[in-house]
């Protein structure tokens, strides 16, 4: 997505080879029309899809995956992450720990609010090492629910995220990949 990747060239930071920062506009604050323009191009390639739920975890994806459901007509989820395991028989859990931050966090989804009949698009903000994103997987499973695919805005493709969810044949569409990282350098899959 051009808007997405000029943006990420002229407001991202390349804090080193692994990390990009894009507080200004994704993380910390938001860029309102850029997230609709994102929504918009995650709802234009999913229409199709026979979507009933948009999903995301909480936090940073929440902008984009609302800004998608809006333009699909569907409800948004926000799996949450709970520190400690809580005892309740109505919520469906997973344990997700991230490689990124060394965190782990137990993904809470009520079951009030999925159900076997739901066909469910998966959006977050950032493609890593893909836990979060397995995560969210596991948990729609539980409700038996089903999973029309994963819209991430920005994939950093020399990570193992995209290959572990393509492995379970789940469809990954992701608006910026990025190839390469390092200090004062971000460099696109299409670019040579
Ligand atoms: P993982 O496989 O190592 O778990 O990586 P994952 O993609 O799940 O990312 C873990 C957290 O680190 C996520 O935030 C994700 O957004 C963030 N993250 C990963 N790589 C980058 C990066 O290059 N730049 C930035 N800015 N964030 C990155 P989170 O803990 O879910 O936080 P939030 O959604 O509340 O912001």
């Amino acid at each position: 997505m051009k808007l997405l990747e000029d943006k990420i060239r002229t407001d991202g930071v390349a804090v080193n080879e692994n990390i990009l920062k894009v507080d200004s506009f994704i993380n910390h604050q938001v860029d309102p029309s850029l997230m609709l323009a994102i929504g918009e191009e995650f709802a234009a390639h999913f229409k199709n899809h026979g979507i009933t739920k948009v999903a995301t975890i909480e936090s940073s994806g929440i902008a984009p995956a609302l800004t998608c459901a809006m333009t699909l007509g569907v409800p948004m989820i926000i799996l949450k992450k709970q520190p400690s395991k809580t005892l309740n028989s109505d919520l469906y859990q997973t344990i997700v720990t991230s490689y990124t931050k060394g965190t782990s966090y137990e993904l809470t989804l009520s079951s009030k609010y999925i159900s076997s009949d739901d066909h469910v698009l998966i959006i977050d903000d950032f493609l890593a090492n893909g836990e979060a994103a397995t995560g969210a997987l596991r948990l729609i499973r539980k409700a038996h629910a089903t999973i029309a695919g994963i819209g991430i805005v920005i994939e950093k493709s020399f990570q193992p995220g995209r290959e572990k969810l393509i492995s379970q044949g789940i469809e990954v569409f992701s608006l910026a990949r990025i190839k390469k990282l390092d200090v004062g350098t971000i460099e696109f899959m299409d670019e040579e």
